[in-house]
Order: structure tokens, then C-alpha cells, then sequence
């Protein structure tokens, strides 16, 4: 049986604050991509979503990119930031409400692979859904078409979603997003097992594991892996783990699209694609949807 752990548990404390740093290295592009997509664009997403709608965002982290809608919406009524990690959570929570002393915060601490449900009284307005980051590139194609069908009946039928996506292109822009110059991202892949340590008695050495980023071309997207760089044998709670040398622990896919590909996906899954933005680099893609009719 291969090895993996679900991606979402790279985000503790410490898991949350090294994607931070993530988003801030140079070789990572798709964060300042995203940035310059919604300064460009976040006053036409305000024209077509109109006034009074709760902002609804899921896997929020920091919050930072969500500054540019919240200052571009109209009345807007509430922010419901949805997030895995109370940490990160709290700290946007904080910053939000004293840079918008006007906004109603409304924080969801928990998983969005999991049902769920808005506060009472962010239900009756119109949602504008938020999922950037291209977060959804790390479900499955069928699990993203899953989380589009349950966000759409989540969101309500007047409802708008706007999806950050990263878009298929030249590996020698891709792989450096992954495998950076600084070991940011190895950090972040090896906290996991520091991760298992502190929270689940766990035994492993991060040195004995590398940390690989690869493109699946198949399947089109980035896996990373922790690879085991000797014979071993690994304790958690009750459970013995034995690793050949070289077999690996996979801890991520991020899927990549063409913006074909990412619309026809959220057809499938009932929603309508209304407009999409990438910008002239086009490195990453921002759509607008609305529900199908
Ligand atoms: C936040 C999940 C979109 O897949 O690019 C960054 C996470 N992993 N570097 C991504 C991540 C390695 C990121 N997502």
C-alpha cells in the first residue's frame, strides 16, 4: 500500500505560518499572480455580484488576498472566513475586524471536506463564494467536482463563486514553485512528520526524509512526497510503519488546469462559467461563476 497522508494536515500553527513564508518567495508565483488579478478585477466582481451579499471564504489562512473584495464590495453584510486552522484563524479574525471596524466577522473554524453549515445569520442574504489560492487543486478532478456541487447547494441558488485556479504551463515555472531555492517548501513537507511527533507520539527523523515535488503528467499536477532515505522503521501510537529505502510518504497533489478544462469541470458540477480572468503572464486564472440553470 502506497503511503500518504491527507494534505490538509500540513496546516497546524507551524504548517500555517511556513505556507505564509511560501507565499512570499520568489519562485512561488501563483499568490502574487492571484493579488494582481483581483486588484485588477475586484471592482467588476463587485458590479456583477452586486450590494448586500455575505462573503463566504473557504480555507481562508491569513485572509490577506480578501482585503481587495472586501474593500471593493458594496454593503457588503458579513465574512464567514472558513479555515482548518484555528491559529491562522484567529489571527485574520483580528486583523480583519480592526482594519474593517464596519465588517461583521463571522469565523467557521473547521474542514470544508466535510458538510457544512453557515451561521444563522449569514443565511438569508445572496453568498458570493471565495476559494482562492487554487486550494481546490488539491482535490482529485472528482473530488473538485464533489466540493463544486456541495459549495453550490452550500451557497445557495442566487449565489456567485469566484475560484482561484493555476493554470497548466512550462515546467521551468512550475517545478521552482515547489522545490525553491530557500527549502521553504521542504520545511513545510517535513513539518508534517514533526507534526506526527508532537501531536501523535511519533518517532521519525525528518533527516532520514527528502522532500520531492514532482509534475504527474497524467494527471496533471504537482505531487509532493517524503521520501525515506534509508530502511526504517517508524513508531505512531500503537502502529509500526517500515520503509524500503526510497519509498515515499505522498502529502500533496496540486492540480493544474487549462481554463477549458477548469470550466467544463464546473459545468459538471452545475455551475455556469461566467468569466474568467488570467492576466497577460497568464499564470493563473480567476472564474467567475454562477449557479447553472
Ligand atoms: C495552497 C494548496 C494551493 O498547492 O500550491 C504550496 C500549497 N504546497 N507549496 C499549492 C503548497 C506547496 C498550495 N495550495
Amino acid at each position: 500500500m502506497p503511503k500518504s497522508i491527507p494534505s490538509r494536515f500540513f496546516y497546524d500553527a507551524k504548517g500555517s505560518d511556513l505556507f505564509e513564508q511560501i507565499t512570499g518567495l520568489e519562485e512561488y508565483y501563483p499568490t502574487n499572480a492571484e493579488i494582481a488579478l483581483l486588484r485588477d478585477h475586484a471592482a467588476e466582481i463587485a458590479a456583477l455580484v452586486g450590494p448586500h451579499v455575505s462573503l463566504v471564504e473557504f480555507g481562508s489562512g491569513s485572509s490577506r488576498k480578501t482585503d481587495r473584495l472586501i474593500e471593493a464590495l458594496p454593503a457588503l453584510a458579513s465574512y464567514v472566513p472558513i479555515d482548518i486552522s484555528d491559529a491562522a484563524l484567529a489571527g485574520a479574525v483580528s486583523r480583519l475586524r480592526s482594519r474593517f471596524p464596519w465588517l461583521r466577522v463571522m469565523p467557521l473554524h473547521g474542514d470544508f471536506n466535510a458538510p457544512l453549515e453557515l451561521p444563522r445569520s449569514a443565511r438569508p442574504q445572496k453568498k458570493l463564494g471565495f476559494f482562492p489560492g487554487s486550494t481546490i487543486g488539491n482535490f482529485t478532478r472528482d473530488e473538485a467536482r464533489d466540493f463544486l456541487k456541495s459549495s453550490r447547494s452550500l451557497l445557495g441558488p442566487s449565489a456567485a463563486f469566484v475560484v482561484g485556479v493555476d493554470l497548466k504551463k512550462d515546467l521551468d515555472l512550475l517545478l521552482p514553485a515547489y522545490n525553491d531555492r530557500l527549502g521553504v517548501t521542504a520545511a513545510f513537507n517535513l513539518n508534517l512528520l514533526a507534526r506526527v511527533n508532537r501531536e501523535l507520539g511519533g518517532t521519525f527523523d525528518p533527516s532520514l526524509f527528502a522532500h520531492d515535488a514532482i509534475y504527474n503528467e497524467t494527471d496533471g499536477r504537482i505531487e509532493m512526497h517524503l521520501r525515506s532515505l534509508a530502511a526504517q522503521e517508524v513508531q505512531v501510537l500503537d502502529d509500526v510503519f517500515a520503509f524500503a529505502e526510497g519509498e515515499t510518504i505522498h502529502t500533496e497533489n496540486s492540480h493544474k488546469y487549462t481554463v477549458a478544462e477548469f470550466q467544463a469541470l464546473a459545468r459538471s458540477a452545475g455551475w455556469e462559467a461566467r468569466e474568467v480572468w488570467t492576466g497577460d503572464a497568464g499564470l493563473f486564472s480567476l472564474h467567475y461563476l454562477t449557479p447553472g440553470s
